[in-house]
């Protein structure tokens, strides 16, 4: 029965949030894609409790590369770009700004996270030129399935599956399956296996 309601309830959501999908395509044609998807997240982060949650998922099923039907993903968490992947049973706490990234199944992120995509946006190789014109790079991080987010962190990089990242901890490197970091650059505490 709770199966069935859930059901319904994601396909009433998805007639719902289909008229703001059509006018983001439209903007898109406009103003650009990023630009028109920014406004969208930013709208549909700001929806609270339980509505908000299928909305997002819904919205998200339609504009990012992937959106599994059962993740969650929390009131204020804004993502940046639409070239992100989100596997079953992610659940995503609130206020996180999430750039472009691979979310592995079953992956818990706490609130206040940022997850960027890389550490190069900006070159800075060039004192010549102000670093607002200098080109930089985006990458997309892979967060490996079972991993555990503490809140506060900031992620710039990979992190394997299974790993638990301690609270406000800060990823410059990438870490290995299975690790437990913390701290600022995060180091390893120790190992799961
Ligand atoms: C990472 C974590 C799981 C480690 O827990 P633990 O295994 O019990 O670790 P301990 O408390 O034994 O700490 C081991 C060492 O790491 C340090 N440490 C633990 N968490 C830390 C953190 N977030 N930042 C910096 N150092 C940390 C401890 O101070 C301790 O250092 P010491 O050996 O010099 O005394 C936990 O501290 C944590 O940050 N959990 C995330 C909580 C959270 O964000 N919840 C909300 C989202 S659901």
């Amino acid at each position: 029965m709770k199966t069935l309601v859930k059901y319904l309830a994601n396909i009433v959501m998805m007639i719902c949030v289909l008229p703001f999908f059509l006018s983001y395509k439209i903007k898109g044609l406009f103003v650009g894609e990023d630009r028109a998807f920014a406004l969208l997240s930013q709208t549909f982060s700001i929806l609270p409790g339980l509505t908000g949650e299928y909305a997002r998922k819904e919205i998200y099923r339609l504009t990012l590369n992937e959106c599994a039907s059962d993740c969650t993903i929390s009131f204020g968490t804004i993502f940046s770009h639409s070239d992100c992947s989100i596997k079953e049973g992610v659940y995503i706490g609130a206020n996180c700004m999430i750039g472009k990234v691979d979310i592995g199944k079953d992956v818990l992120i706490g609130s206040n996270v940022d997850i960027l995509s890389g550490k190069h946006q900006h070159s800075i190789g060039d004192t010549e030129v102000t670093i607002r014109f200098q080109k930089g790079e985006f990458k997309k991080i892979k967060i490996g399935e079972d991993a555990w987010i503490g809140n506060h962190s900031v992620i710039m990089d990979e992190i394997g599956k299974g790993c638990i990242i301690g609270a406000g901890s800060v990823v410059t490197q990438p870490i290995g399956d299975y690790s437990i970091v913390a701290g600022n650059p995060a180091k390893i505490i120790r190992k799961r296996v």
